[in-house]
């Protein structure tokens, strides 16, 4: 018998189907429930992870939707840290973050922000994130800053920052220009960190310009997909998807009402993915040979802000365009 897993990266949505935005990339329109989390189901589901919380090394609110449209995200965090659940992140879009939303994350002591921007263009920003207002976003992040440094000052708890971009050919050109812009801003002192991933397909979901090239492919084929090895995925009616590519969960390995996390995770098709994929034959997996999620994930980049944005290029000040 192979060894039990133990997901380590639990991500729950708590907002489903619902946005401000529609990103090019992203397949929100195709999510098969819409609504909000109430914060008593939220409570029910981490009491059913509870047994395993000490093997929980991050608990993120993040699905189909926007978290931040939750006009009680901050009680779900406190919740969650009042349980003893650590890496508590909330994956948001940045624009519906306002000051009283920021010190709120912070009393409730939030771990990390993970802001996804993908331009630091105001007009590539725009064209990727339709309907987004990139000067917004900056001005919720400077205001977010503010507070944490007051805070900071006045000995309170605060919360790190991840700002994250998702690299397309729309964007690839101006990824050096955007970690300098947000290196200025970010600081080491509470591990702020730049993450760069590349697009994915969704499991051949998504429906954008990259194609899964030959090359993509040929790259992917020795990955280990983080999916079945250490992350797991709750949608917003407590539903266990198999893994990110299986949104419309036509892998249905139950319901965490009804079912244990890890008996789950530990299903027979789990482990023949497993034990496939140590053999090197992610591709001849049924889920997988369509799918860029395992590179996204393999390859992703998370830099700490560099330390003298401007210097590496000759440029002095960056403005936002
Ligand atoms: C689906 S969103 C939900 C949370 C929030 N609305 C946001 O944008 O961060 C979660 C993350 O998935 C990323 N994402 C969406 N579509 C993607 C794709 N096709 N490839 C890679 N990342 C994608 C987003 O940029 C974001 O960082
Ligand atoms: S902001 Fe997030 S959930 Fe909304 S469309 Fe963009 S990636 Fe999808």
């Amino acid at each position: 018998m192979d060894e039990i897993v133990i997901p380590s990266f639990i991500q729950i949505e708590t907002v489903a189907g619902l946005c401000n935005y529609r990103c090019i990339m992203c397949p929100i329109t195709e999510s098969r429930v819409t609504g909000v989390m109430s914060n008593e189901v939220w409570t029910k589901i981490l009491n059913r992870l509870l047994p395993h919380v000490k093997h929980i090394d991050y608990l993120s609110l993040c699905g189909l939707g926007e978290p931040m449209l939750d006009k009680k995200v901050h009680e779900k965090v406190r919740i969650a840290k009042d349980l003893g659940f650590r890496g508590t992140g909330i994956f948001t879009n940045g624009e519906l973050v306002p000051e009283t939303m920021s010190e709120k994350l912070m009393d409730a002591r939030l771990d990390t922000l993970i802001v996804s921007i993908d331009g630091v263009k105001k007009e590539t920003q725009s064209t990727i994130r339709l309907r987004s207002n990139l000067d917004k976003i900056v001005d919720c992040m400077d205001r977010f800053i503010f507070v944490r440094d007051r805070r900071k000052r006045q000995g309170k708890s605060t919360t790190r920052l991840m700002i994250k971009f998702v690299r397309q050919s729309l964007n690839e050109s101006e990824e050096q220009e955007y970690y300098e812009f947000w290196s200025r801003k970010l600081k080491s002192e509470y591990n702020d960190k730049v993450a760069f991933y590349n697009v994915n397909n969704v499991g051949g979901r998504a429906y954008f310009p990259e194609k899964l090239s030959d090359e993509i492919l040929a790259e992917s084929k020795n990955f280990r997909c983080d999916e079945v090895y250490r992350r797991a995925f709750i949608a917003e009616d407590g539903r266990l998807n198999f893994c990110a590519g299986d949104q419309d969960g036509s892998h249905n390995m139950g319901n965490i009402f009804t079912h244990d996390l890890v008996e789950a995770y530990n299903s027979e098709m789990h482990r023949r993915y497993r034990a496939t994929m140590d053999r090197g034959e992610i591709l001849s997996l049924e889920l997988c040979k369509n799918c860029s999620i395992a590179r996204t994930i393999s390859t992703k980049v998370i830099k700490d802000p560099m330390p003298n944005p401007g210097e590496s290029s000759g440029l002095v000040q960056i403005q936002l365009r």
